[in-house]
């Protein structure tokens, strides 16, 4: 038994999960499940949003659990919380994914905290074209930067590298909606009940044909209402590919690389890009296997692709995601 954690270390928790509720996940299904102890968090997968046909490996379940660990510690870090973090594999007999204790920080938030806890009401997918607008090299780096001390690493697919990447994606989509299940799975996570708070809403979702940008297919949705920025000189859609790729597939590695994707997609956010995470690709093993050994190395796995672009200046902001309340995701003990 630990020291129980007073009355100021519960609400800091209990704040930090509430801002973690944000984190993006495969098809908004919220993996994530907290329990917060006498001295401890822990995070939990919630198996009842696992998504079998689309995710069949769990990759993305871990991926969505890492990125609200993530979300977690910027939060508790901008609030001047050191946290401690140990990852460790799930397991049946109710084992958490990891375990978070917090003390007071001896030192101020580091350098990306702040940025990072201003750019959480901020991020939010996008699959709506991007801008002419190029995005600087410079950018990107501090990207990977972001992502490492994660065990996440960025590559940027550019050229014969993006080509491949972008074939991959092409077929992934045709091939994907194939898969038993999946199709059904789709339609489930895009047509929830009301008050569901969850789920990918009509206005994340575009209200045209499927998006085919340049040489980019991406994951076809029902149709939505979400509108293309009418265009102009500078409406030739200029994003980047990059492939994170993670240390390997050890459940905890994959959990990290959420963490890494959380930590891009926030400093993304922070320097005005927009961000469209993709696994689709990474999901049908043959197209998985392509990107891995043509575009990485056969030494790290890639467990998600992302769109990286200059939004329209003329677009209209997106509509924030449905999440579900704190009471549902967060429960207390001791
Ligand atoms: C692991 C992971 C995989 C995702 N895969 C895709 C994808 O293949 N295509 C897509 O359009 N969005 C994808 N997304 C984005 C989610 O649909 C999005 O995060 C979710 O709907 C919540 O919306 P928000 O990001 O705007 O908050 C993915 C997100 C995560 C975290």
């Amino acid at each position: 038994m630990g020291t129980p954690t007073v009355g100021t270390e519960r609400a800091a928790l209990r704040d930090a999960v509430a801002r973690a509720l944000r984190a993006p996940s495969e098809h908004n299904a919220q993996p994530w499940r907290w329990v917060l102890g006498p001295d401890h968090l822990d995070l939990h997968v919630d198996p009842t949003r696992r998504l079998p046909f689309t995710d069949e490996r769990g990759h993305g379940v871990l991926l969505g659990c890492g990125a609200a660990l993530h979300h977690l510690r910027v939060a508790l870090g901008a609030r001047g919380w050191h946290a401690d973090v140990r990852h460790q594999p799930e397991d049946p007999s109710g084992r958490p994914l990891a375990r978070v204790r917090i003390r007071p920080a001896t030192d101020g938030p580091g350098p990306w905290t702040l940025r990072h806890a201003a750019a959480i009401d901020r991020r939010h997918t996008d699959r709506r074209r991007f801008s002419g607008g190029s995005v600087p090299v410079t950018a990107l780096q501090e990207l990977d930067d972001a992502a490492r001390p994660f065990g996440g690493v960025l590559h940027l697919a550019y050229g014969g590298h993006r080509a491949v990447v972008a074939d991959a994606m092409r077929e992934a989509a045709e091939r994907q909606p194939t898969h038993e299940g999946y199709v059904a799975e789709l339609d489930r996570w895009t047509h929830r009940y009301a008050g569901g708070h969850d789920g990918i809403p009509a206005s994340a979702r575009l209200d045209g044909p499927p998006p085919d940008y340049r040489d980019l297919v991406l994951r076809w949705f029902p149709r939505g209402t979400l509108r293309q920025p009418r265009g102009g000189a500078d409406h030739d859609d200029a994003s980047v590919l990059a492939v994170l790729t993670a240390v390997d597939e050890s459940p905890v590695s994959v959990l990290r690389a959420g963490e890494a994707l959380s930590a891009i997609l926030l400093e993304a956010t922070a320097q005005g890009l927009g961000t469209t995470p993709i696994t689709q690709v990474l999901e049908v093993p043959e197209t998985r296997e392509r990107v891995r050994h043509r575009v990485v190395g056969a030494h790290r796995p890639p467990v998600c692709v992302l769109r990286l672009g200059r939004p329209d200046p003329l677009s209209p902001p997106l509509v924030p995601t449905p999440r579900r309340p704190l009471a549902e995701v967060l429960s207390e003990t001791g």
